[in-house]
């Protein structure tokens, strides 16, 4: 059974093994490892102190995926939040990602967000599947040079408001 809960200090560690496996997929995410444990700590600490919505589900006790809303940047966007969210391989395909984005959007709202945005790479079709199953729309369209795997890594951009959800 895995669990969908609100991140804690005790799932720091756990947390950033599963982060270096995605990014070392070197397919879904902007970095290729995880930055380091006490960068990853500090990011944690201070979401939780902030109430920036994180949500990790949970098997056996380890970590295997997460969810999490921070905002966009400065003052100005203090309302826009960005979404980042990734699953060990195993745990893809069974309905975990939509319940992670689930619980994590309803505590974005809850916090005063009042519109996510995120960066899919073009090829990563089941990720673009559960976004747009969540409502989220195409804002805009990066096109980047293409890697020597084939993956289609043009960016593109999705946002969902508070306001278009009904
Ligand atoms: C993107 C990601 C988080 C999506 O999570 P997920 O759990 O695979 O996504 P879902 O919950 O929507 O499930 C996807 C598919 O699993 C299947 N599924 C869903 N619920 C299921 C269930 N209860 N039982 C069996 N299969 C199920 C469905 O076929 C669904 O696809 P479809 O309905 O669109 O055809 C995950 O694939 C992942 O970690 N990818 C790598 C990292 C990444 O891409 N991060 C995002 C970067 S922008």
């Amino acid at each position: 059974m895995v669990e969908i809960v609100p991140i804690t200090a005790a799932h720091i560690e756990s947390f950033h093994r599963t982060l270096d496996c995605v990014a070392r997929e070197r397919r879904y995410l902007s970095f290729v490892q995880a930055p380091p444990l006490d960068k990853t700590r500090a990011f944690i600490l201070n979401n939780i102190h902030e109430g920036y919505p994180q949500f990790v589900a949970l098997s056996a006790g380890e970590v295997v995926g997460w969810c999490d809303v921070t905002p966009k940047s400065g003052p100005i966007d203090a309302r826009v939040g960005v979404l980042g969210m990734g699953l060990l391989p195993q745990f893809r395909h069974q309905g975990l990602g939509r319940r992670l984005m689930d619980a994590t959007l309803e505590a974005a709202w809850a916090a005063g967000f009042s519109r996510v945005e995120l960066t899919v790479y073009r090829g990563n079709t089941n990720a673009i599947r559960l976004y747009q199953k969540a409502g989220f729309l195409l804002k805009a369209v990066q096109p980047r040079e293409a890697g020597n795997d084939g993956f289609d890594r043009t960016l593109l951009v999705m946002a969902l408001a508070l306001d278009s959800r009904h």
